[in-house]
């Protein structure tokens, strides 16, 4: 079945910081997007299109809008929703005194699907399409995640945390259970219908080397799951590391030695890396998500776009709430260009919207699948409103160029400058 939508159309090609940047990306100021069984079939001018479709065909028409293929968040703690905005503690003393007892709620199936149901409602609103979520130790939290996905047809990563050591007895696994647990979600839940699993070591400090090498025979046996994990966020956290893991050169390498590096591997925040992990990341294909609003809310650092972009590593954005403070992506970049600000670079906003989609994708080995309108791709996209608020509409009075254009929506828009979300095609 064919559904047609006509607007401006906005989709990156390429990272603009690789090629040319009239290269990077397609926009078509009046266009046509053609969607066939809920898969992107053809996009382009809307008047050259019109003319050779079916006249009866009903085009539905967003005027001043702007057309963009969902937004991607490659690092997010569904359970973590309930918590945000918890005062004054940088990362170790956040997760102890505030996320550790919160998460422990989530051994409860229908605790996990209500915050799901709500997590959930929340991305769409902020015009997210997929994200790569952690549940927490209890397989139920994924359970209930992937439920909730699956009703509403999304694609969508999880998965179960593994966490074996430093951590409440509440919270813990063994590398045993942990695995066990692990395999069979992947058994029930990878690639049923947009679902994906994720095997989700917590972070260096609370896994035991022997589970960390369980881990990585689990992604050896199922080289088609995904990786996602915490890395260098905080200086006090990378201290620890290297404390516990003595025979490690350095944060990153506990995890290479346990084989958990790879094109679907994602670790989010990386703020503190040095040269030779950049490197050691590229090679391997493994992303990394930049989480500006939780590294200025915890304090953790600036991250280094310039360092990762040098290596040729693979970049997502992540809110990672609950210690981000935004389920939107829009107020992410805005975030994420401030960091930049204080190291004195510049995060263009070509650059930043080509990460909050098909750099995403990138990240997470989906790209053809999600992240731009090419053909074949499915079809989530979102219409973003550059008149929903009064200062953005007078703002864009004073505007020429897209360029412009892009950076005011950005620094200025959030959950409200999204119209529209569609999921395969179909508005939520
Ligand atoms: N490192 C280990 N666990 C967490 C978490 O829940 N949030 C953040 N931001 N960092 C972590
Ligand atoms: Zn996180």
């Amino acid at each position: 079945m064919l559904k047609v939508y006509r607007g401006e159309l906005l989709h990156f090609l390429a990272d603009p910081a690789k090629v040319a940047l009239q290269e990077s990306y397609q926009y078509i100021e009046d266009g046509l997007l053609i969607i066939k069984d809920g898969l992107i079939e053809q996009i382009g001018e809307a008047e050259a299109l019109l003319a050779s479709l079916d006249k009866d065909l009903d085009v539905i028409h967003y005027e001043n809008g702007l057309i963009m293929p969902g937004f991607i968040d490659t690092h997010v703690h569904y359970p973590q929703t309930e918590m945000i905005a918890s005062y004054g503690e940088q990362l170790l003393e956040w997760l102890e005194n505030y996320t550790f007892p919160f998460e422990r709620q989530f051994s409860d199936l229908e605790h996990g699907k209500k915050v799901a149901e709500f997590f959930l409602s929340q991305l769409l609103e902020a015009g997210t399409t997929t994200a790569l979520v952690f549940g927490t130790v209890h397989k139920e939290s994924v359970e209930a995640f992937f439920t909730v996905a699956q009703q509403k047809k999304l694609r969508m990563i999880c998965g179960k945390v593994l966490m074996d050591q430093n951590c409440p007895d509440y919270l813990t696994d063994t590398a045993e259970s942990g695995y066990e647990d692990s395999k069979a979600l992947i058994e029930k839940w990878h690639n049923t219908d947009r679902l994906q699993y994720a095997i989700t070591p917590r972070f260096a400090p609370t896994c035991s080397t022997e589970q960390l090498n369980k881990a990585g025979q689990l992604l050896a046996e199922n080289p088609s799951v995904y990786l996602h994990t915490h890395l260098s966020e905080n200086k006090a956290e990378i201290a620890w590391v290297e404390e516990l893991f003595p025979d490690s050169d350095g944060y990153l390498d506990v995890y290479d030695k346990s084989k958990l590096l790879g094109r679907r591997s994602v670790f989010a925040h990386g703020v503190h890396l040095h040269d030779s992990e950049c490197k050691r990341l590229g090679e391997t294909g493994s992303a990394i998500a930049f989480c500006p609003s939780s590294n200025l809310f915890l304090g953790s650092g600036l991250f280094n776009l310039k360092q990762a972009q040098a290596f040729d590593v693979n970049v997502g954005l992540g809110s990672d709430i609950g210690a981000g403070t935004t389920f939107s992506m829009l107020s992410t970049i805005n975030e994420g260009y401030k960091t930049q600000q204080l190291r004195g670079d510049k995060l263009s906003p070509f650059k930043s919207l080509y990460l909050a989609t098909l750099g995403g994708a990138i990240a997470l080995d989906l790209e053809g699948t999600i992240g731009n309108f090419v053909k074949g791709a499915e079809a989530d996209f979102i219409v973003l409103d550059y008149h929903a608020t009064p200062l953005m509409d007078r703002r864009m009075q004073h505007c020429k160029t897209l360029s412009e254009k892009l950076f005011i929506l950005s620094m200025l828009g959030d959950e409200r400058h999204i119209k529209a979300t569609h999921i395969m095609g179909e508005r939520v």
